[in-house]
């Protein structure tokens, strides 16, 4: 079996390197000649992924894994093409397909000719109806092949987290639906193939697409529960983590935990494609693929009946008060020094959560934003990032470090923070340091407490 992986990220290089060792020969394609380059050397391009190294040296030194930045050479074989291209949302919160579409674009006229087609599996997170519509739509409008006659087509979302990525194929159930039941059932037989995990198949393309967006907008609205009981405990006084985590000891009780905003190119986006399905009236096409009339011979369709949707108001109200916890957290940092005017603040993590590089959506923006409209002078040091990787993010790195400093602001403790790391942080070499700001309770606030050293925290 051939299997092309469209998108060799942080997910796609992981998957690359699993396919390959259940005995696929695999073809990874990315139009980031660094990370072909990378993967065509036996070098893993993505840090901190536990026993990818391995896997991709063994690979590609016995040719079982190959890499591209050309489409055709990618998939012009390939029995399977698995999409992890990411779909993003614009500044108006509106999905944003630029990426998704090129890599579509770049493969679709190259797609096997065998009978029956390849199988396109779409595992990127995306809007309810863009695998049969949108990229099943694209391909037939640029070829004239249909889904369902020339080649399969089915969604299977990607539910791993960096970091753990091969631990999580093992462990998560794969979720599979195809746009027909054919699809359905290639898709199901080649996860089983190469993948240790149960395989579940749903009804079709969409009921797995919204399982992804269900999950994670699940997530996000528990976390605005959390953040708003830590407001409430906040005026009351009362230690709201602790609060939760007895709660949490009833079977029923899933209460997350507060911080300082949610981030990740995961959480804090996908509830904006249900909150703009609702808010368009817009649902899936209404013939289930299963149950209707199959669609060979028929181009997929390329608009959707109107046949649910409405407003969206928790799902709404649950990202506000998730984007609005930084000034939040600031607030409180704020009223701990009387001012924040003139203060030196230095965030620590531009990572949106430990342990992982990556920037997009952090709260170190919102952080940084806060401090800077209270007057206080923002610094974001993260040891995962050179300076200048920080500074094309529009923020300031911290011209040495440690430096003198009003506040710390612990955005992502890093392990290299930790006392065993190589940058382990001593409050104490940060002078004139009067508050630690510890949205996450990444910290114990006795470790932080100095004369003339205040903890701040969001819920506790
Ligand atoms: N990162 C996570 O923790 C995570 C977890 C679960 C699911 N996912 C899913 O995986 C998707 C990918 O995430 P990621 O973290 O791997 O993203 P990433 O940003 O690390 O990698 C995306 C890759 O796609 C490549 N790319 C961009 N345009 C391309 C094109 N036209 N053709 C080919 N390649 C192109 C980029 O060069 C990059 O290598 C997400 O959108 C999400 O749906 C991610």
């Amino acid at each position: 079996m051939i299997v092309a992986v469209v998108g060799l990220g942080k997910i796609g290089v992981p998957l690359a390197a699993q396919f390959a060792s259940k005995g696929a020969r695999v073809i990874g394609y990315d139009v980031d000649g660094a990370r072909v380059a990378d993967i065509a050397a036996g070098r893993n391009p993505i840090a901190g992924e536990p026993g990818v190294d391995e896997l991709i040296a063994s690979a590609a030194g016995d040719g079982t894994l190959r890499a591209t930045t050309d489409a055709r050479a990618a998939v012009a074989e390939a029995d399977v093409v698995v999409l992890i291209v990411p779909v993003d949302v614009d500044d108006g919160q509106r999905p944003d397909f630029a990426l998704l579409d090129a890599a579509v674009d770049a493969i679709a006229p190259h797609l096997a000719r065998a009978p029956g087609g390849p199988l396109l599996i779409v595992e990127t997170t995306v809007p309810v109806g863009t695998t049969r519509g949108r990229v099943g739509g694209r391909i037939a409008a640029a070829t004239g092949r249909s889904a369902g006659s020339d080649f399969a087509l089915a969604f299977s979302p990607e539910r791993v987290s960096s970091g753990s990525v091969l631990r999580d194929l093992r462990i998560y159930p794969k979720i599979v639906g195809g746009i027909d039941q054919a699809s359905s059932g290639r898709a199901l037989a080649f996860y089983r193939a190469v993948l240790d995990a149960e395989v579940i198949a749903v009804r079709d393309a969409e009921t797995a697409e919204f399982s992804k967006l269900a999950e994670t907008t699940y997530r996000d609205v528990n976390i605005a529960l959390a953040n708003e009981f830590a407001r409430i405990g906040d005026g009351l006084g009362v230690d709201v983590l602790q609060a939760i985590e007895v709660a949490n000891t009833q079977p029923y009780s899933h209460i997350h935990a507060p911080g300082a905003g949610v981030g990740g190119h995961c959480i804090p986006v996908y509830p904006h494609f249900l909150r703009a399905a609702g808010e368009r009236g817009v649902a899936a096409p209404a013939a289930a693929a299963h149950d209707g009339p199959q669609r060979h011979g028929r181009p997929p369709p390329h608009t959707l009946a109107v046949t649910a949707g409405g407003a969206t108001p928790l799902i709404s109200a649950a990202r506000a008060i998730n984007d609005g916890m930084a000034a939040y957290a600031v607030g409180r940092l704020g009223d701990a020094l009387g001012t924040l005017a003139g203060a030196t603040v230095v965030v620590l993590g531009l990572s949106y959560r430990a342990g992982v590089k990556e920037w997009r959506h952090s709260s170190a923006f919102g952080l940084a934003r806060a401090l800077s409209e209270a007057g206080a002078h923002a610094y974001v040091h993260d040891p995962l990032f050179p300076a200048d990787e920080v500074r094309a993010c529009g923020l300031e790195p911290p011209p040495r470090f440690p430096l003198p400093a009003d506040a710390i602001v612990v955005q992502a403790w890093h392990p290299q923070y930790r006392p065993e790391g190589e940058c382990a942080i001593d409050f104490a070499a940060f002078a004139g340091l009067r508050a630690v700001l510890d949205p996450r309770a990444a910290l114990e606030p006795a470790a932080v407490r100095a004369p003339g050293v205040r903890y701040v925290g969001v819920g506790r």
